[in-house]
């Protein structure tokens, strides 16, 4: 039999499955790491605790005794977006990895605009603005401010490719998460010429890009002995988390629109052609499926949000998410006039604004924990129906939205996001997240599937729907008013607050 592994490498943690090839999940395990924030703006993860998680849920997936390691044909390998691991000739971590959520290059994303000509014709290269958490301003920003560390610096790499570098020997990347890095002509698939020279930056810095499915090596006879598994695994492309998270969930065709609730929280849509936003505010970028595109909006602290309100206020695992939900399941749609903000780490959809601060907004003495609760779940809700209203607006047809990532294994969750976008919303029949979705491309480039629409098609089923509740839904879209009023209101708050904190 031919079995297939899935590595996801997230930022609260790494996730590895097996799955056979009928997709069946045989085994999955997790194991988590800290992140670190420095600094006001900053996070930073260490390379090493990626690796050692790699390692680690690879042993305990083929520790479970349901299948022969030996089977193993293929891994696929996916992960947090944007990130820079910063290496030097002797291939060392240079110093630890920015993240996706890291705020600190406002001055470089200003940069690269004025380097580029102007911001439409950075968008012209690259199909994208300049955002704080991608990976080129990351990358003049050691040149800027790290110099020696820069100097050092032969290879960036994202942070899966890191683990395939380890893996494989290979320096590869793929188109999907390529695209994050805002160095890729994600029309054409490879890297801009064009930008690198206008930023002074050598292409010798970059992996060679890949498409998703591809076969990019095989374990280093050394790995696969520690590993327990045949040096003839071959390790394929894989894909950025939200594309890889797509594939896995079946949005590999227009019409489809999935929303994620993880760390962050993602709407994202499939393209047959590179669809731009020409105001900026949703990415454009590869597809994992060959020949494809995706659009996707990324409000930064999604299910973030209610781990830190959990963390901060409720004493973290002394108090259960299932208790904290119930007790917003016990108040009413609008937790009386309560509204929360949801940018805890800044903004980039819709507000691109490294600046902006989480809020509790309308606070009385009437409020309890179970409102705070309720408001946090409804403004991270109403962050995701920004991103949807925005393809709504570029008219991307939304015919069925299905619900991924932790907060939709919450019912209460999945309905109030049916309420606040107003359309019925899909659970997943098993919501495997990015592991799945690298799996299954795993068994494409293995030749197990024809194509990536045949492996989903194969694979993946929605469960339950939940519909809108017209009067919710109604009471939703004026509250959304109040949402869209909120961040423009503080801007110049959250401006006044940074000069107060530096
Ligand atoms: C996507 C993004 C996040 C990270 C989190 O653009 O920044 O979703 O990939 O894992």
């Amino acid at each position: 039999m031919s079995l297939f592994l899935g590595v996801d490498i997230g930022t609260s943690g790494t996730k590895t499955i097996a799955i056979d090839p009928t997709g069946k999940v045989l085994a999955h395990a997790a194991a988590s790491y800290p992140c670190s924030h420095p600094k006001p703006l900053w996070s930073e993860q260490d390379p090493e605790d990626w690796w050692r998680a790699t390692k680690e849920t690879i042993a305990a997936v083929l520790a479970s005794g349901k299948f022969k390691p030996g089977d193993v044909k293929g891994i696929g390998l996916s992960g947090q977006m944007h990130g820079s691991v910063f290496l030097d000739k002797a291939d060392k971590v240079v110093r630890p990895a920015l993240l996706w959520n890291d705020q600190r290059t406002a001055a470089e994303c200003a940069e690269i605009e004025q380097r580029a000509g102007g911001r439409k014709k950075l968008i012209g290269m690259v199909a994208n603005p300049a955002l704080t958490g991608f990976q080129a301003p990351k990358i003049l920003w050691l040149r800027n401010n790290e110099p020696k560390n820069f100097a050092k610096t032969v290879r960036v790499l994202l942070p899966k490719d890191d683990i395939r570098r380890r893996l494989t020997g290979e320096l590869a990347t793929e188109v999907s998460d390529a695209s994050g890095t805002l160095l890729l002509d994600v029309v054409k698939r490879d890297w801009s010429k064009k930008l690198l020279s206008k930023l002074e930056l050598d292409q010798s810095l970059l992996p060679r890009v890949v498409e998703s499915e591809e076969p990019t090596g095989t374990l280093l006879p050394a790995i696969a002995a520690e590993l327990g598994l045949s040096p003839d695994v071959v390790v394929v492309g894989g894909a950025g988390d939200c594309a890889a998270g797509a594939v896995g969930n079946g949005v590999v065709k227009k019409g489809i629109v999935s929303t994620s609730l993880g760390t962050s929280g993602v709407v994202f849509c499939h393209a047959d052609s590179p669809e731009v936003d020409p105001a900026g505010r949703l990415h454009t970028f590869c597809h994992a499926v060959r020949g494809k595109w995706h659009m996707m909006g990324v409000t930064l602290s999604a299910a973030g949000s209610f781990d830190w309100f959990r963390s901060a206020l409720c004493g973290g695992d002394a108090t259960s998410f299932d208790q904290l939900v119930a007790e917003a399941e016990a108040t009413p749609a609008g937790a009386e006039g309560l509204f929360f903000t949801p940018y805890l780490s800044g903004e980039r959809t819709p507000h691109a604004d490294p600046l902006a601060r989480g809020a509790f907004v309308g606070l009385t003495l009437a409020h309890a924990r179970g409102h705070l609760v309720r408001s946090v779940l409804e403004g991270v809700t109403y962050s995701l129906r920004d991103g949807l209203d925005i393809m709504r607006e570029l008219g991307v047809p939304v015919k069925q939205i299905r619900a991924t990532g932790g907060g939709a294994k919450s019912p209460f969750w999945r309905q109030l996001q049916a309420d606040v976008l107003g359309q019925p919303v899909s659970a997943m029949a098993a919501d495997e997240g990015p592991a799945f979705g690298v799996a299954l491309l795993a068994a494409v480039g293995c030749g197990e599937f024809k194509s990536i629409a045949e492996a989903c098609a194969a694979t993946v089923r929605t469960t339950s729907e939940s519909k809108p509740d017209a009067k919710r839904k109604k009471f939703y879209d004026r509250g959304m008013g109040v949402h869209r009023g909120l961040y423009p209101a503080l801007r110049e708050s959250y401006a006044a607050i940074a000069k107060l904190t530096t």
